[in-house]
């Protein structure tokens, strides 16, 4: 009997915005469900900003991944929107042969994670948003990364009303805990609860990678993912 090869669940990890614990987030997802599955990667197919970065996020992802593939994708040095470094280094940027590119790993993996780079309307091209590749990458979980900060409501709410347009399901948001904290901080995930109707976990705390693998939240999302 021929079976359709099974296909890794894919997870989108995007945000509100740039600098704010998106991949902090994926890595300690990573390890989390790499304690329950053998074969798992993330991947950052657009990575901007490769000159000032220590460590590019697409190296963190890895080092927190238990597959590994030949790195494929596209890396700028210039801190600047995707549409902008691409433009300025004369290399578009591609969205229809990353797509495959990404469907070959998830043939070989158990789960596969894709960090976007910025915010989910950060332009890739001047036609493509991160929220048009998202769409077509059809993940089976999107998560949006926002900061438990003054400005969050708005942050969250416009861009999950932005994203129904495209149309992108957005399946549930992941406050970070920011350093410092502020007046806001710890009343946005209530009032987004009774705002959105969207799930909305529990605000990560500022930890390291490696406690935050072991965090109830982190514990809430490997679930989903591996029922
Ligand atoms: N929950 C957290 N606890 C501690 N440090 C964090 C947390 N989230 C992010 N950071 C730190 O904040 C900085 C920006 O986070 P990062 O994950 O790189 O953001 P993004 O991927 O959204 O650009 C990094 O130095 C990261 O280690
Ligand atoms: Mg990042």
């Amino acid at each position: 009997v021929d079976r359709a090869p099974r296909l890794a669940k894919l997870v989108v990890i995007t945000g509100t915005g740039t600098g704010i614990g998106k991949t902090h987030f994926a890595e300690a997802l990573l390890l989390a469900i790499g304690q329950v599955r053998s074969r798992v990667i993330g991947l950052k197919p657009v990575e901007t900003g490769l000159r000032e970065a220590t460590v590019s996020d697409a190296a963190r992802l890895e080092r927190a991944s238990s597959f590994h593939v030949e790195p494929f994708g596209y890396m700028f040095a210039e801190s600047l929107s995707p549409h902008l470094a691409a433009r300025d280094e004369n290399d578009p940027i591609d969205m229809e042969s990353l797509i495959p590119l990404i469907g070959e790993v998830r043939d070989e993996a158990d789960l596969v994670l894709v960090e976007l780079p910025g915010g989910l309307f950060t332009p890739l091209s001047d036609l493509i948003f991160n929220a048009d590749f998202a769409r077509d990458l059809r993940p089976d979980l999107t998560l949006l990364v926002a900061p438990d900060r003054l400005g969050a409501l708005h942050d969250v709410i416009a861009t999950t009303r932005a994203a129904r347009s495209v149309p992108l399901p957005i399946d549930g948001i992941v406050l970070v805990t920011p350093e410092p904290p502020d007046s806001a901080t710890g009343r946005n995930g209530p009032e987004l609860r009774r705002l959105l109707d969207i799930p909305v976990l529990d605000p990560l705390p500022r930890a390291s990678v490696a406690d935050l693998a072991a965090h109830d939240t982190l514990r809430a999302v490997v679930a989903v993912l591996t029922r």
